[in-house]
């Protein structure tokens, strides 16, 4: 059965566009409630560790760097079936293809500078909420 929560972070170009508050209430109209919520900035020992899984890819380098150059606002957000519907909200990961309506299609403007995160499965959203939140923040 799929779970009920996931991860996102608001990444620095959505950030630093203004874009925050308009993507938060794009999520909850989208039904997700917040369960923990951080506004921060990574290092960049934090985004190497993070994108970990993407250290063989070509765009490693520029990822870890992009994602340090500003603020990004994590959070843990929770509704049925969470993942996957989070995926359809954000839309595809190159804003290009990105449907009609997606977060990405809105305030995305590139595959590096895609405005938003989300978990691709039940378990990244635990490993990624855990990296940001305590045991407490994820409980409560
Ligand atoms: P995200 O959902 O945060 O997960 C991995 C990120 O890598 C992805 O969003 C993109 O921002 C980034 N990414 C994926 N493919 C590329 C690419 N070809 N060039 C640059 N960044 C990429």
């Amino acid at each position: 059965m799929a779970g009920n929560k996931t991860f996102t972070m608001i990444k620095p170009d959505a950030t630093g566009a203004g874009h925050t508050g308009k993507i938060i209430d794009k999520i909850i109209e989208a039904g997700f409630s917040f369960k923990a919520m951080k506004w921060t900035q990574l290092t960049t020992a934090d985004a190497q560790q993070f994108y970990l899984v993407h250290k063989d890819r070509p765009f490693y380098g520029e990822l870890v760097e992009y994602m340090t150059s500003g603020p990004i606002v994590a959070a843990i957000l929770e509704k049925d079936n969470a993942v996957a519907s989070f995926r359809e909200l954000i839309g595809a990961t190159n804003p290009a293809e990105a449907a009609e309506g997606t977060i990405r299609k809105m305030f995305a403007t590139s595959i590096a500078a895609n405005a938003v995160h989300g978990s691709d499965s039940d378990e990244n959203a635990a490993i990624e909420g855990s990296f940001f939140f305590s045991q407490r923040e994820r409980t409560l």
